[in-house]
């Protein structure tokens, strides 16, 4: 005999507390029958006109709504808060921790079998999976999907990657600032996701390899009708899923998420996978760290997009998606479960590739190790990451003197300084953008080049930070410094005129002074105020974990399954 179902708390009792729960309900005109025992589904939609990315969840939504109703289900669609990562202040990251928390208190408090997760920008698949996570139902996620290519000037050009190459060119003087601003209606010509493999494109992408998604969902750009007919087959999957009782920690396993480490060095996807995996691993309680990325780092880079290649997401979309890059893994793709309930390898098998320059076949790839270096040394007691496949190779084993901004104030008024004194062997040090520090660990580690180096034609220069940067860009940019300066990490203790090495092929970042000179600056170190007093910023900034731990709050860390009996009146 099944369980009874979860809903039946809310939606089958015969007496005051069901009369409340079905009749409020039954006046958005839901018939007896909604409340009769089957699956109810929450869909939960990050919709928002502020988060354009996000702008094409409302129609999806209604696809799921009829694949529920189709298997026998009863949709109910809910909003979460949603996180433009294009439009909100100081990050988007600062809020990514809130949306958990939204997503999974909504989840719990209301009377729901299963849940679809609808979200697509940077920070909402993360915020998402996280608060799925913590209640622990059965869940499926339909992403936005990307947007169509950018087009400009009759060439193709990429969310993201692009206003980097664009920005730096107009510095350079290479550009019009007219060519610059014209630019921007053609980058952003439809709904949906950033099509580089940024962070969206990078987390739909290790979702698919987690086997939490429908096959196809990560690279189907955004107005495709397939991932109309997507959302459709989702809604009725996720009603036989809640019959089948398969959770979503049924499907996040280690193993799921060791596909998720592999796919992430073949996909060339976003340094941000790496806070990101190690967050929603806390919360489905397996223990995932810094070095089981490792796992990645001698996966070739087999998908040709930017920023680490050349094509963009409609491109991957129609030569195969992610289903090729499974295939291409080969024995190392780990058994697992997906949402459609066999193991992902069965479709990983069926699939086919229809252009192997645009998804190179694994013995022929663009790089052959593209996986997320971690580096560890006296400057980063507990690891720092850089991505190899977006750096320059000379600059892979560097040795150079530091040149310091204390905040993201002193690099904005200072970087363009003509008398800045830096070569380009300098390494540029940028401190207090931690998870603490700025708060919410924004995406400026790629630090821009120095104007008068631009005009030299310096393109890349060792960065090193506490901060994050944006999976479209690129550079050799040492990230996530742990811990931050803010917290007291040795970061904190760099001046400039300090000598750094950081080798990328021992996996070492140093600072070359002395460790009794280090101690006395740790002794006479002190924090800086904090920029907020109050509200969430204030509980994010007194409870959020560093980068190595995925920068969760300490307290939301873990699941908590057991039913709320307590009723409402
Ligand atoms: Fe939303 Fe890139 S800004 S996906
Ligand atoms: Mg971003």
């Amino acid at each position: 005999m099944t369980k009874e179902r979860r809903n039946r708390a809310w939606y089958g009792k015969q007496d005051r507390d069901g009369f409340i729960h079905r009749s409020w309900m039954k006046n958005q005109g839901f018939p007896d029958h909604a409340f009769d025992g089957r699956p109810v589904i929450g869909i939960c939609n990050t919709w928002s006109e502020l988060t354009p990315c996000n702008s094409g969840l409302r129609d999806l939504a209604e696809g799921v709504k009829r694949g529920v109703w189709e298997a026998g289900g009863f949709p109910v669609e809910f909003p979460v808060m949603s996180l433009g990562e294009t439009q909100m202040k100081p990050t988007a990251m600062l809020f990514r921790n809130l949306l958990a928390m939204d997503v999974e208190e909504s989840i719990r408090a209301y009377g729901m079998d299963g849940v679809v997760l609808l979200g697509g920008c940077d920070k909402t698949t993360p915020g998402q999976l996280m608060g799925a996570a913590s209640v622990d139902l059965p869940t499926i996620v339909v992403s936005s999907g990307p947007m169509l290519n950018g087009k400009w000037q009759g060439k193709d050009i990429g969310s993201g990657t692009d206003v980097w190459k664009f920005s730096e060119a107009v510095r350079a003087g290479d550009m019009t600032l007219k060519d610059f601003m014209a630019a921007e209606s053609g980058m952003s010509r439809s709904k949906g996701v950033c099509m580089t493999m940024g962070t969206a494109s990078t987390m739909a992408s290790l979702v698919e390899a987690m086997g939490m998604s429908l096959p196809t969902n990560a690279a189907l750009p955004a107005v495709d009708a397939r991932r109309m007919a997507l959302a459709h087959m989702t809604g009725k999957r996720i009603v036989e899923m809640v019959e089948e009782e398969l959770k979503l920690s049924d499907v996040m396993t280690r193993e799921s998420f060791e596909n998720a480490i592999m796919a992430n060095a073949a996909v060339g996807g976003s340094t941000n996978a790496v806070v990101h995996l190690l967050a929603i691993a806390g919360r489905v309680g397996i223990d995932l760290t810094l070095d089981d990325f490792l796992l990645g780092s001698d996966i070739p880079l087999l998908v040709n997009c930017m920023p680490s290649g050349k094509y963009l997401m409609e491109d991957f979309c129609y030569a195969g998606g992610m289903p090729v890059v499974l295939k291409e893994l080969g024995d190392r793709l780990r058994s697992a479960r997906t949402v459609l309930g066999g193991d992902i390898k069965v479709y990983a098998d069926e699939a086919e590739c229809w252009n192997d320059d645009v998804i190179r076949p694994f013995d022929n790839p663009l790089k052959p190790a593209a996986g997320l270096k971690v580096l560890r040394g006296n400057l980063a007691p507990k690891g720092a990451i850089i991505k190899p496949s977006a750096a320059s190779d000379h600059l892979l084993d560097h040795e150079g003197e530091a040149y310091v901004f204390e905040t993201i104030e002193d690099l904005r008024a200072n970087i363009n300084r003509d008398d800045l004194p830096v070569t380009a062997d300098t390494i540029l040090v940028l401190k207090g953008c931690g998870p603490k520090g700025y708060p919410g660990m924004p995406e400026v580690g790629n630090m821009p080049i120095p104007s008068k180096l631009v005009k030299q034609g310096v393109r890349d220069m060792v960065r090193i930070s506490d901060a994050r940067m944006s999976g479209t860009a690129y550079g050799t940019v040492v990230l996530h410094v742990s811990p931050e300066a803010q917290a007291g990490g040795p970061l904190a203790l760099v001046k400039t005129g300090d000598r750094i090495r950081m080798s990328v092929t021992e996996g070492t970042l140093d600072l070359l002074i002395p460790a009794e000179e280090l101690a006395e600056r740790q002794a006479a170190w002190t924090p800086e105020p904090p920029h907020y007093t109050r509200g969430y910023a204030k509980m994010y900034v007194d409870h959020v974990l560093q980068a190595d731990q995925g920068a969760d709050l300490d307290f939301l860390v873990g699941k908590d399954t057991r039913p709320v009996t307590r009723e409402s009146h």
